[in-house]
């Protein structure tokens, strides 16, 4: 598609470019935007946009964000839990062993398979304005599959997560300190290479804390960045450890004592928040509400996987936000964007500011707040990356 070495997009009625305070929601109404060679080279008022570009879009009034960045996210798998869900909404509660039934399909699964679903599941993520995304491995668990899941997720996103600590596998049921090992040595130096992060799933059922914190210790020696999934299906100490590690996000937060958000609110940890899988597994939501007012820096993402949130929509996971935990139109939408971006630890992307790299949306709607105010609807009408347009059109 066209890319232009200069496009001005302008009538854009309310241009999201988070650019103002640190960690605040910030818009211009009325506004314009310059593009130049991949990155944001001007904002400001409509009347006072430059008037020289290559290109010239009128957005008629509709709104401008940046594009989603969605932290967490499983896709390297294969097969489907559609069965699993029904049964939940009829009742049956979510288990951590869920997991062994992906872990067996994708193990099966040959190379070109696993492909294709985590290209068809970036795509939709690229429509509905997700322009960068991390991904994670944890459904092959044994060297060779964790390590061919990474290098698979690396062929399209830089945010690479080694999740070999996912869950012990069935092999392993007898000995889980063998796995450990395995996951802390040999399986950590196959997929150190194709990673950026270094993720475990503490919870009861899966690692315990000093599990955990000997596979995040292990993936720092190796060069990795420390994520963690936390406090996910009842109180637990994964706060806590991701807090000791220094971790760049303690993820779901659903579960927290008053420590835990103490923990969150003193140190860089970013609280991502995962409301799709309180959907999917009819558990009650975090509430945003109290960390927010603590002062804690949250990020929203969607968790996409296949047993217990199987939405790739940043859209959906805004609606939840707002409706069910208490967060503002605002807040929601910097969440899943600039909060994103810190809990990946980047700054070149999650805002607007003169600098950024240009991935950007373009609403079918005048406001952020139609995000969460007309649920459900596909609102997105153009994705840019790197200031060219990669999905719909303007
Ligand atoms: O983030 N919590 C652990 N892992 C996933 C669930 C994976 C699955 O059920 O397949 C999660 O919710
Ligand atoms: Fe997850």
């Amino acid at each position: 598609m066209s890319s232009p070495s200069s496009t001005l997009i302008t009538g854009i009625g309310e241009l999201v470019t988070n650019d103002a305070a640190p960690g605040a929601f910030a818009a211009v109404t009325d506004a314009a935007l310059v593009i130049a060679e991949g990155t944001v080279a001007w904002t400001g008022p409509a009347a006072r946009a430059p008037v020289a570009a290559d290109a010239v879009v009128d957005a008629a009034g509709r709104a401008v964000l940046p594009g989603f960045t969605d932290s967490h996210a499983h896709l390297v798998f294969a097969g489907e839990r559609s069965a699993e869900f029904a049964a939940r909404m009829a009742g049956r509660p979510y288990r951590a062993g869920g997991i062994l039934v992906t872990v067996e399909a994708t193990r099966a699964a040959p190379d070109a398979v696993l492909r294709a679903n985590l290209r068809r599941l970036a795509a939709e993520m690229l429509r509905q304005g997700t322009t960068t995304f991390e991904c994670k491995s944890g459904y092959g668990l044994t060297v060779p599959d964790e390590a061919r899941g990474l290098a698979l997720a690396a062929e399209i996103t830089p945010e690479v997560t080694y999740l070999g600590a996912h869950v012990v596998p069935p092999e392993f049921a007898a000995d889980p300190a063998g796995y450990v090992d395995l996951v802390c040595g040999p399986m950590l130096d196959a997929c150190a290479p194709s990673a950026r992060w270094v993720d475990v799933f503490c919870e009861d059922g899966a690692f315990g804390a000093d599990e955990a914190a000997a596979v995040l210790a292990a993936g720092r020696a190796a060069g990795l960045l420390a994520r963690v999934h936390a406090n996910q299906l009842g109180p637990g100490p994964g706060v806590r450890v991701a807090a000791e590690a220094g971790a760049a996000s303690a993820d779901h937060c659903t579960f927290l004592t008053d420590a835990d958000v103490d923990a969150l609110v003193s140190t860089p940890v970013v609280a991502t928040l995962l409301p799709g899988a309180e959907f999917g597994t009819r558990q009650p939501f975090p509430d945003a509400r109290r960390l927010l007012d603590a002062g804690a820096t949250v990020a929203l993402a969607s968790d996409c996987n296949p047993g217990s949130s199987f939405t790739s929509s940043m859209p959906f996971c805004i609606a939840l936000a707002v409706r069910e935990m208490r967060m503002t139109t605002e807040e929601a939408v910097w969440s899943a964007t600039a909060g994103g971006a810190r809990a990946l630890r980047r700054t070149d992307i999650g805002h607007l500011g003169v600098g950024a790299r240009a991935d950007l949306i373009m609403l079918d709607a005048p406001s952020h707040a139609y995000l969460a105010y007309r649920p459900g609807v596909p609102q997105v009408a153009a994705v840019w990356q790197a200031g060219r347009l990669v999905a719909g059109s303007p």
